[in-house]
């Protein structure tokens, strides 16, 4: 059983950061599977760097066509993106140092702060993005 799974609701209504979505939903499910099997923290944490990768692509094209449109809030939904990097690659870093499997806490974390920032922040940006093309 998939520990997030895509709904309808979760569309920002611009079709490639949908399916950037449902790819980073797919690698944190690959990344739960990991954990529950009992995988060792190398395998599992070259699955968190594979989320890390992703997410470091997809936050960087939210934020280039933020840019190119000047969006206003760009800014402090950059803020959401550099807190999260930051935090995913201290988890890294951490997993690596204690050589320790990573928790199901960071999971937990990983869901919950994809779940907020796709249905909150993100969403925001759709009626003006959207208004200026970009479907
Ligand atoms: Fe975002
Ligand atoms: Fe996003």
């Amino acid at each position: 059983m998939p520990l997030i799974e895509w709904k309808d609701d979760m569309s920002v209504g611009i079709d490639e950061f949908d399916s950037h979505h449902k790819r980073l939903i797919q690698l944190i499910n690959k990344l739960n599977d990991s954990i529950m099997s009992g995988d060792s923290y190398t395998v599992s944490s070259e699955v968190l760097a594979e989320v890390a990768n992703y997410t470091l692509y997809h936050f960087f094209a939210e934020e280039e066509a933020m840019r190119k449109y000047s969006y206003p809030e760009y800014d402090s939904h950059r803020k959401e993106h550099i807190d999260l990097t930051e935090k995913t690659l201290g988890l890294l870093q951490e997993s690596y140092n204690s050589k320790e499997s990573i928790g199901p806490e960071v999971l937990a974390f990983l869901k919950e702060w994809l779940r907020h920032h796709i249905l909150e922040t993100d969403k925001q940006y759709s009626p003006f993005l959207n208004a200026r093309g970009l479907f």
